[in-house]
């Protein structure tokens, strides 16, 4: 008798793992075997992935590998300067065409054999071509590497098996508006400060990718010395971290994410005077987002409306997330001068197996950053936000205990629970689109986190 395609080998539906009616999941997502495999299928398989920064291979047959999921591509850029991601398995008898992490070449050759493709992903041909060595079965247009779908966004490269499926703006949906507000923002874009960082953690993708959706509750006890520590102790008004986490939730269906925080305190701090007193221009050149200057604030007008301009002067989004696997922050860090420095970092968590992931880091800088601000944003940036940097150090250490709790008989059947969620609506004024919550960062943008789990784990086809 065959099974229902959402009953795992137990009997147990996988709708019943997340309990509705009193939002909770069952602790199993997070290291059932039968669960990763389908959700190599049904999440990583149709969702849009986000697999570097096109400033990582500016130049003609650049290319850098990568990771969907489980399956290994290759991320070209072609003579006419499109970019192109393609399945890295050859489709003579499977082997890994290309094996070396990043280069340029205008051809890929399968190291078996010898079959050869274009950077496109397009079959090119095979040794010994009198014998015709790839057959005659089938064409050559028949033999090219399977291609993904692709989209740039603010120079981030996402792709997706799913060629029929969604607009990349369509699974951004409302919080585009948002996003845009960070990587749409200047006239030249950014750029990547190098290669990616990267490290294995011994935990399930999902502890990391939940928490990327907006846990800003965490901060206050896992991340407590940011309130104690230096430079980021908090003293005065705003000594209370948890009042300086103070702002707005941008949640998503799609299980994006965003923490917007008020900037009211930093512009005090800095001016001494109200927020109110100061146009939205002023406020942006006291204190321009991250990678910006007093100079260059200029052009958020040529990029921004109106609107997203006053929410990028009141309560920019900081940090947040990005369904299935990103966490990006683009934070503002006083300086023990008394100045602040912006910080931008990407992460995604890629999957390697039910209880292992590998963490990558990308450094972003605006292009047109001055060149002494960069570097100190890098710097900073990677002591804060890199694999060893002191806030990720924290974060890296709760996920590996969280995949043991779930492996224990007991532990597995225990529940994650996301029952701090009170709709409170939008600030007052509030311009952007959404489901928005104001207050302190609660347990909704995770929720929804995990609705859009269950929605593509459970869904039709
Ligand atoms: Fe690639 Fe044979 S497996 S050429
Ligand atoms: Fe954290």
């Amino acid at each position: 008798m065959s099974r229902n395609k959402n009953e795992l080998a137990d009997g147990t539906n996988i709708a019943d793992l997340v309990k509705l009616d009193t939002r909770e999941v069952q602790m199993r997502t997070l290291e059932d075997r039968e669960l990763y495999a389908l959700e190599q299928e049904r999440l990583f398989g149709k969702t849009w992935l986000m697999l570097g920064h096109e400033s990582e291979i500016p130049n003609a047959n650049d290319f850098v590998l990568r990771y969907m999921g489980d399956d290994s591509v290759i991320v070209t850029r072609t003579k006419d300067g499109e970019v192109h991601v393609s399945l890295n398995v050859c489709p003579h008898r499977g082997m890994k065409i290309c094996t070396t992490e990043a280069g340029n070449s205008p051809v890929h050759t399968c190291i078996y054999h010898g079959w050869a493709f274009r950077s496109n992903g397009d079959f090119l041909g095979s040794p010994i071509e009198k014998e015709c060595m790839h057959g005659k079965m089938m064409g050559k247009e028949e033999l090219g590497l399977r291609k993904a779908r692709v989209t740039l966004y603010g120079g981030l490269i996402f792709a997706t098996w799913n060629l029929e499926g969604e607009s990349f703006d369509d699974f951004l949906g409302d919080a585009k508006w948002y996003y845009d507000l960070m990587f749409c923002r200047s006239d030249a874009g950014m750029e990547v400060a190098g290669p990616p960082q990267r490290f294995i953690v011994r935990a399930n993708w999902k502890t990391a990718g939940e928490q990327s959706a907006a846990d800003g509750f965490h901060t206050l006890m896992l991340h407590r010395w940011l309130g104690e520590v230096g430079n980021y102790k908090k003293e005065g008004e705003g000594s209370d971290l948890a009042e300086e986490m103070y702002g707005a939730e941008v949640s998503s269906p799609h299980g994006h994410a965003l923490r917007c925080i008020d900037l009211a305190r930093k512009i005090r701090r800095l001016t001494g005077k109200e927020p109110s007193e100061l146009s939205v221009e002023e406020k942006l050149r006291i204190l321009p987002p991250p990678g910006m200057t007093a100079e260059t604030v200029d052009q958020l007008k040529n990029n921004l409306t109106e609107d997203q301009m006053e929410v990028l002067a009141w309560m920019p989004p900081q940090v947040g997330g990005m369904f299935p696997n990103i966490i990006f922050a683009f934070i503002y860090i006083p300086q023990p001068d008394g100045t602040v420095i912006g910080s931008m970092a990407l992460h995604t968590y890629v999957p390697k197996g039910p209880d292992k992931l590998e963490f990558m880091n990308w450094v972003l800088v605006e292009k047109d950053t001055p060149p002494e601000l960069k570097e100190k944003m890098v710097k900073q940036t990677l002591q804060l936000l890199g694999t060893s940097g002191m806030v990720e150090q924290d974060d890296s250490d709760t996920w590996p205990h969280m995949t043991m709790s779930a492996k224990g008989p007991q532990g597995s059947k225990s529940t994650m629970k996301y029952q701090a969620i009170y709709e409170t609506s939008k600030p007052k004024g509030w311009p952007g689109p959404g489901i928005v919550n104001e207050g302190f960062t609660k347990d909704d943008t995770q929720w929804h986190w995990w609705l859009y789990w269950l929605e593509l784990m459970t869904a039709e086809k």
